[in-house]
């Protein structure tokens, strides 16, 4: 599938739920967001049949988000569905990890291809702080049923803001012993995070990746260690956003994903669709298209109407816009 800018879309994002077992500052306020009624939402047989007409449409790659997707009744016979979908190449995950010791190998055993862990600091207090209801061990302990279940690769996502203070080295220093790959995320202006319910987005709290690395490497020179250099070989990681790097003879990688400084929008090969059935061509845009009344409808050509709207619409790039109706638990980053 093309958009009318010519890129090629083929990579669905799929928000399950809206609800999550964290509150993260910069995700959703601290009472939660207003869950949608439940009829509202998409049920798992919606989601497995739209799957099968975007493959036919040209989607290749799948990613399940939330809220917390693991939270969502039927997650694993979803995973199951659109793994085995003709035309689907992988399906994969973006979670906070809490759910994983319980859940990784089914997931595995499904046929879920890969799995990113929201990890945001690795000092108690600070993670208790972000998440404002959750304990660093949890996790943790997600990350290591990830590897453990035989999930490669194992993507860390790290949203840096200033104001946090965090501790770039250390993260960078999850990649050396494990294949875990850490990712520095740049702070975007997505929904009540710009401002408008408290959670405090501000340009100010955006750290510039490369600031990061540049830190990264001072700290790592300071404490007599290598330096990062640009990942090379052939990776199993660049389907989407980020650009990799590493320490030598690490076992992982670190990568950035510059979405403010540096941003890729010339290069986006995905749309969204909401847990109540709204295609989003554009996180940042919220212009929806909705596909719920054709999926209940049974009417597929409805659907694919919808998909070919999307991409005649889709926005060339973010425009530094700030703030978005939808937060970043209801649209699914
Ligand atoms: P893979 O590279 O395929 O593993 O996935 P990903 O990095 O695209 O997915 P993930 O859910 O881990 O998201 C990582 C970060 O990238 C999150 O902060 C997302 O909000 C952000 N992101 C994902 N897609 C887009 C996009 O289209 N535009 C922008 N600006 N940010 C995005
Ligand atoms: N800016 C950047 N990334 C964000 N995420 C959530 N909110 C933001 C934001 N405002 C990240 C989460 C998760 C991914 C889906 O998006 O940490 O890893
Ligand atoms: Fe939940 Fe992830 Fe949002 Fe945190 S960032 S509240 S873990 S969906």
């Amino acid at each position: 599938m093309k958009d009318h800018l010519g890129r090629t879309i083929e990579y669905l994002r799929i928000s399950l739920t809206d609800r999550c077992n964290y509150r993260c500052i910069y995700c959703m306020p601290e009472e939660g967001v207003v869950s949608l009624p439940h009829e509202q939402i998409l049920r798992i047989e919606e989601i497995a049949h739209l799957v099968r007409i975007a493959a036919d449409l040209g989607i290749k790659s799948v990613r399940l988000t939330g809220g917390e997707p693991l939270v969502r009744k039927g997650v694993v016979d979803l995973v199951r569905d659109v793994a085995n979908t003709p035309g689907i190449e992988n399906v994969s995950l973006t979670t906070n990890g809490v759910l994983l010791p319980k859940m990784a190998s089914d997931l595995k055993r499904a046929g879920l291809s890969r799995v990113n862990i929201s990890l945001d600091t690795l000092e108690e207090d600070q993670f208790a702080y972000i998440t404002r209801r959750g304990h660093l061990h949890e996790t943790l302990d997600g990350i290591a049923a990830a590897l453990e279940a035989g999930f490669d690769p194992v993507k860390i996502n790290a949203v840096t803001v200033r104001s946090l203070n965090q501790d770039y080295l250390a993260f960078a220093r999850l990649s050396m012993d494990r294949p875990l790959h850490v990712r520095f995320i740049e702070y975007m202006p997505v929904g009540d995070s710009a401002g408008v319910a408290g959670c405090g987005w501000g340009p100010d709290d955006v750290v510039p990746n490369e600031e990061v690395l540049e830190t990264i490497n001072a700290q790592a020179r300071e404490a007599g260690l290598p330096e990062l250099v640009p990942a090379g070989g052939d990776s199993p990681l660049g389907w989407g956003p980020a650009r990799y790097w590493e320490f030598p003879g690490a076992k992982g990688t670190v990568g950035f994903i510059s979405a403010m400084s540096n941003h890729f929008c010339s290069q986006c090969n995905r749309v969204r669709l909401t847990a109540d059935g709204k295609l989003r061509p554009c996180l940042f845009s919220d212009v929806e298209l909705d596909v719920r009344d054709a999926l209940r409808r049974g009417d597929d050509e409805g659907v694919r109407a919808a998909f070919a709207e999307a991409l005649r619409i889709k926005p060339d790039e973010h425009h530094n816009k700030v703030g978005t109706e939808r937060n970043m638990s209801q649209i699914g980053g």
